[in-house]
């Protein structure tokens, strides 16, 4: 099975060049199920229930998010009606909408996506390890599940490996958001599982994170916010994880970043090209 993660999109820039680049990956490559963390298409803050709409359409089967997740106040109304739509698992209970949900790929398999978010460095929600543990006894790899993906949208590279560890042999890929910056640690990891700490943004890199790069500097200068932050809207970088997985164990077989566009060195898995 074939799998693409594509990470946090970020502003106009970012949404663009996934709309323009996703239908043809899909259709080239033959990808049977992608995943795109959404937490800042809407002017760099939140996802709204348009763009949402806009992305499945081009190709996202789900749409997950993170620490910026509700920035976009609609959001805690229509994540209950949008199955596709995942916000981390671990806040507390009684928050609107889901962490993990089963869907059907392209190719009729099942698979469980799930979306965490870490605790070093960020909000203290619920212990990310032990939600992602009560979801898969629920639906474990082979069981109920053909494949099994997890954005973890952490800060520390040191939780993000722990997390892929701790689920390595029993999730198909662990792959990391939120930092906007993509990691070149990708691997399969002892057990069989795919990992890569961050994925990148699909935004523009000539930027801080995304964001027009003037405010941020001058923040870190004076210690005075003297503006908004806007997202920055030259060209954009599609940044991904690219998997696939053994049709009889949900295991990874090869596991390769993707970068199109902008300002990146180019990476189209070598793997795509053989099936
Ligand atoms: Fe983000
Ligand atoms: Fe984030």
């Amino acid at each position: 099975m074939r799998l693409l993660f594509v990470g946090d999109i970020v502003g106009r820039s970012g949404r663009a060049i996934v709309e323009e680049k996703l239908p043809g990956l899909i259709e080239k490559y033959r990808l049977d199920f992608v995943v795109i963390n959404g937490e800042n298409a809407a002017g760099g803050f939140g996802i709204t229930e348009t763009i949402v709409q806009d992305l499945i359409d081009a190709g996202a089967d789900v749409i997950t998010t993170g620490n910026h997740v509700w920035d976009q106040r609609d959001a805690m109304v229509y994540c209950e009606r949008q199955p596709a739509f995942l916000r981390p698992i671990n806040f507390p209970s009684g928050v609107p909408g889901k962490g993990a949900n089963l869907y059907h790929a392209r190719n009729g398999a099942s698979v469980l996506v799930m979306n965490a978010m870490g605790r070093v460095y960020m909000d203290a929600l619920d212990c990310p390890f032990h939600a992602v543990e009560r979801e898969l006894d629920a639906c474990p790899l082979g069981d109920f599940a053909d494949a099994i993906i997890l954005d973890f949208h952490a800060e520390a590279t040191s939780e993000k490996q722990a997390m892929g560890y701790f689920l390595d042999g029993r999730v198909s890929m662990v792959v990391g958001t939120h930092t906007h910056t993509p990691t070149a640690d990708h691997r399969i990891l002892p057990a069989g599982t795919a990992y890569l700490s961050d994925a990148g943004m699909c935004g523009d890199y000539d930027s801080v994170l995304g964001m027009d790069k003037e405010e941020p500097v001058q923040r870190f200068l004076r210690k005075v916010s003297s503006s908004r932050f806007t997202p920055a809207l030259g060209e954009a970088t599609l940044c991904g994880f690219a998997v696939d997985t053994d049709d009889r164990t949900g295991l990874a077989i090869a596991a390769e970043p993707v970068r199109i566009g902008g300002q990146l060195s180019q990476h189209i898995p070598t793997f795509w090209e053989n099936r």
